[in-house]
């Protein structure tokens, strides 16, 4: 079994935090893993740190083989998802595997659980998923915050006019030719207008959909929500191709497509997952603590999502100095917000290579629609500053 670690959480959460952010929020990572990997190169002497959100995001990192791999969340549901993947990866084969986690036969996982996942979680994962298998038995995508809001979603635009058989065949589409094509034909006449506009200002649809409340106000607050959400769309829909976009037919659609899927859930990366497992320590609580309480210097990559935007600007400084110093010489460091842009603290900024070009060629290739920015860092003196020694 992958040891979990529980970090004591002394974090002050608002509530409306509490509130919407509770169980399984994210059923799914919204982060195009493909940018992670040519973002990272990670190699064998790596020792990396992710979020953990829907699992993909570690799962996706542990293909690549690190030395060490850790996943951090201070949401426990989100960690119960990932124990589910990684108890399923020790003891499953891939076609089961890949049939409860593509959501192909979910159902599936009712025959396995107690005979060969339960045993291989922690016990607050169990108690978890005691409780909510049927979650994971009837689609996992259905459910959690984001799956009620892809089904909110898929039943607007429905209304709007655009039948779901119609966005299957978008999803068949191999040029951008065809897709701007398809587009103009039969989505921007129908999809923006004032009720969309309502729907994408309604905020607790976005609320629901994983926009923390903070996060919601840096957009908004900067560049109009429903501009920036229909440049986001027509973006991943128009420039980017379409064939194995699979962030955008999951939501759009409620399925993914044959072997259009996450590189976790590929049966050519099961056995290495598998060989890896002794590899992952999962650990429940706030990256800023967690990072303290390891050595200096230790850590090589840091795969950070957009959990800047949920923090205010004092929690974004302190939890940078905790990366700063955890940092091994020449760590590197990526983020997306959901502002067109988020630059570090100034305080933080002298001691940081940006990788302005390679981020800006990867993020070109966003499939997932959701991000305002990226950013790709290293650290630049190679010998992180102890914490006290930063302004
Ligand atoms: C930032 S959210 C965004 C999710 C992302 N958009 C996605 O689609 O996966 C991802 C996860 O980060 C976790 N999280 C947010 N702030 C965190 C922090 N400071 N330390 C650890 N986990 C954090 C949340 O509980 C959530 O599961």
């Amino acid at each position: 079994m992958v040891p979990v670690l529980d970090m004591p959480c002394n974090g002050k959460r608002g509530l409306l935090e509490r509130m919407v952010f509770r169980g399984i929020v994210f059923n799914m990572s919204w982060e195009d893993p493909e940018m992670d990997r040519l973002a990272f190169g990670v190699g064998p002497q790596d020792t990396v740190i992710s979020i953990t959100s829907g699992g993909c995001n570690p799962l996706n990192l542990l293909c690549q083989s690190p030395r060490k791999l850790f996943c951090v969340d201070g949401n426990p549901a989100q960690t119960a998802l990932l124990e589910l993947k990684l108890a399923g990866i020790a003891r499953l084969d891939h076609q089961t595997f890949f049939d409860i986690f593509a959501a192909r036969k979910p159902s599936r996982v009712l025959q396995v659980y107690r005979p060969l996942l339960r045993p291989h979680m922690s016990a607050r994962s169990r108690a978890f998923w005691d409780k909510r298998l049927w979650m994971a038995a009837r689609d996992l995508y259905r459910f959690g915050s984001l799956g009620l809001f892809y089904r909110i979603l898929r039943r607007f635009l429905r209304l709007l006019g655009i039948p779901l058989k119609r966005a299957d065949e978008f999803f068949e589409l191999r040029s951008l030719e065809e897709q701007n094509a398809w587009y103009q034909k039969h989505a921007a006449p129908k999809l923006w207008g004032k009720w969309s506009r309502r729907f994408v200002q309604f905020k607790p649809f976005l609320y629901v959909a994983g926009v923390h409340p903070k996060q919601f106000a840096l957009v908004d607050g900067r560049h109009d929500i429903y501009d920036y959400v229909k440049e986001r769309f027509e973006y991943a829909l128009t420039k980017v191709p379409i064939y194995d976009n699979y962030f955008l037919s999951m939501a759009i659609t409620g399925r993914v497509r044959g072997e259009r899927v996450p590189p976790y859930l590929l049966r050519e990366n099961f056995q290495t997952l598998r060989g890896n497992l002794d590899r992952v320590r999962v650990v429940n609580g706030w990256l800023g603590p967690f990072l303290d309480s390891q050595p200096p210097s230790s850590i090589n990559k840091f795969n950070l999502l957009d959990i800047f935007d949920w923090m205010t600007a004092a929690q974004f400084e302190a939890t940078m100095k905790s990366v700063l110093r955890a940092a091994a010489p020449d760590a590197r460091l990526i983020y997306r917000s959901g502002s067109y842009r988020l630059d570090p603290p100034a305080s933080i900024r002298p001691h940081l290579h940006h990788h302005a070009e390679l981020a800006r060629e990867l993020f070109a290739r966003d499939r997932s629609a959701t991000y305002g920015s990226f950013y790709v860092f290293s650290v630049r003196d190679g010998h992180a500053p102890k914490r006290e020694m930063l302004p």
